[in-house]
């Protein structure tokens, strides 16, 4: 083996297996001006060591007959091992089944016959060799379209576990929230029964203890007022029994807003009734009431809600609405309970209009939502105000006393 130029390791490297001496040396200087590492071997044996240790190699040029082998089984070894290096023979014999044996053995790329024209190895060295490095810039290509593409799944892998992972995160919190919203229903709906609770304790002991005890002072007074001729002490009962009888009414008026009687003792039609009326007679506002509710089919709880929810209905027409009318319906169908409260007024500003720090139509919602129901507050076409809810009817039945 001789080195025939002083090429980096970038040169394209070409191994030469000849059992002539004087072969081997006429190619290499024959090469020597020209920008390739020549490698030279006198056996196929010797020319596989240097494939093994010197290589890659663009090109073999090996003689057909040697002593250890031909080139066509030498070539086809080199195939083997090296597919992509580029195969030449150069013999002297150039009959048809050498031939067809080098091109189907050892699958080379060229047959060329001793003696050459040193023009023609050249342009099939720097072909072959223009080949190779066209097909090894391909194959580097490839490789790294193929890193590309590697890293392009990587990375969209690793997107798909940070979206999967965000997914279940929110999931998580999604269910956290629900929860919690959930528990604070729970927590408003309680209180909503303790402060209902409260307020029938605290009207049933006004009406049992101040009112009774009112209705007696007022009897006295009556009693008195009957024997008493003076006119001076006649006089001053008479003003007593009107306090009493004001402050009565009072404490009927504290009454009816804490817990309407009528509610508990007549069910929520009457009740809406009650409400309507006095609303109209305290207003100066008629009411057109068309309820065609079972109040026996209605929950207490339910029902309570409703009634609250009215009330404020019909305190918000008094404040805010400037209507002269209003319409109150309420029936029920296919389980569910159905009310609307609607007046003729201004009607009702966009959300971002309205006060802030207002929370009566929260209330009737959240009111609304404990009982799995729904209300919207929104203004008519024809002018006013319109308040409908829905809520689902209970199986349940209320029980009056
Ligand atoms: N029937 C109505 N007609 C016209 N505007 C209304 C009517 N009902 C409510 N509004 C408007 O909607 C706003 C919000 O009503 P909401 O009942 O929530 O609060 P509020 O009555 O202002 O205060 P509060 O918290 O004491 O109830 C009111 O300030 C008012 O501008
Ligand atoms: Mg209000």
């Amino acid at each position: 083996m001789s080195l025939a130029t002083n090429h980096t390791s970038m040169v394209p490297r070409i191994l030469i297996v000849d059992d002539d001496p004087a072969i081997l040396k006429s190619i290499q200087r024959f090469l020597r001006p020209h920008p390739y590492w020549v490698f030279s071997a006198a056996s196929a044996a010797e020319g596989m060591e240097i494939l093994k240790t010197e290589g890659p190699f663009h090109l073999v040029i090996s003689d057909y007959l040697m002593p250890d082998t031909t080139g066509d089984k030498f070539l086809h070894d080199v195939a083997i091992t090296w597919p992509d290096v580029r195969r030449v023979i150069l013999s002297a014999y150039a009959d048809r089944s050498v031939l067809l044996s080098a091109i189907n053995e050892g699958g080379v790329h060229r047959f060329l016959t001793k003696p050459w024209h040193t023009r023609k190895l050249l342009e099939v060295i720097e072909e072959l060799v223009a080949d190779y490095d066209a097909e090894e810039s391909a194959r580097a290509g490839i490789r790294e379209l193929a890193q590309k593409h590697q890293l392009l799944v990587v990375t969209n892998q690793q997107l798909e576990d940070l979206v999967s992972q965000r997914t279940t995160d929110l999931e998580q919190h999604r269910q956290q929230l629900q929860e919690a919203n959930s528990q604070l229903r729970q927590l408003g709906s309680h209180m909503e029964e303790l402060r209902e609770d409260e307020r029938r304790s605290i009207a049933r002991e006004i009406h049992d203890e101040l009112a009774q005890s009112l209705s007696a002072i007022k009897l006295d007074v009556s009693t008195l007022l009957n024997k008493v001729k003076e006119p001076k002490l006649h006089s001053s009962l008479g003003g007593i029994k009107e306090q009493v009888d004001h402050t009565l009414a009072t404490i009927q008026r504290i009454l009816a807003a804490l817990r309407p009687v009528v509610l508990d003792e007549l069910g929520l039609a009457a009740a809406l009734e009650w409400l309507a009326s006095d609303f109209s007679r305290r207003n100066c506002i008629p009411v057109t009431l068309n309820c065609s509710l079972d109040s026996k089919l209605v929950p207490i709880q339910i029902a309570t809600s409703i009634f609250r929810i009215t009330q404020e209905a019909f305190t918000n027409i008094m404040r805010h609405s400037g209507a002269y009318r209003a319409t109150l319906r309420a029936w029920q169908e296919d389980d569910i309970i159905y009310l609307v409260i609607e007046d003729n007024g201004i009607g009702i500003p966009d959300k971002e209009n309205r006060r802030p720090n207002s929370f009566g139509i929260l209330g009737m919602q959240e009111r609304a939502a404990l009982c799995n129901g729904s209300l919207s507050v929104s203004s008519l076409e024809s002018g006013g105000t319109q308040v409908m809810l829905q809520i689902p009817g209970d199986p349940v039945r209320e029980t009056i006393p």
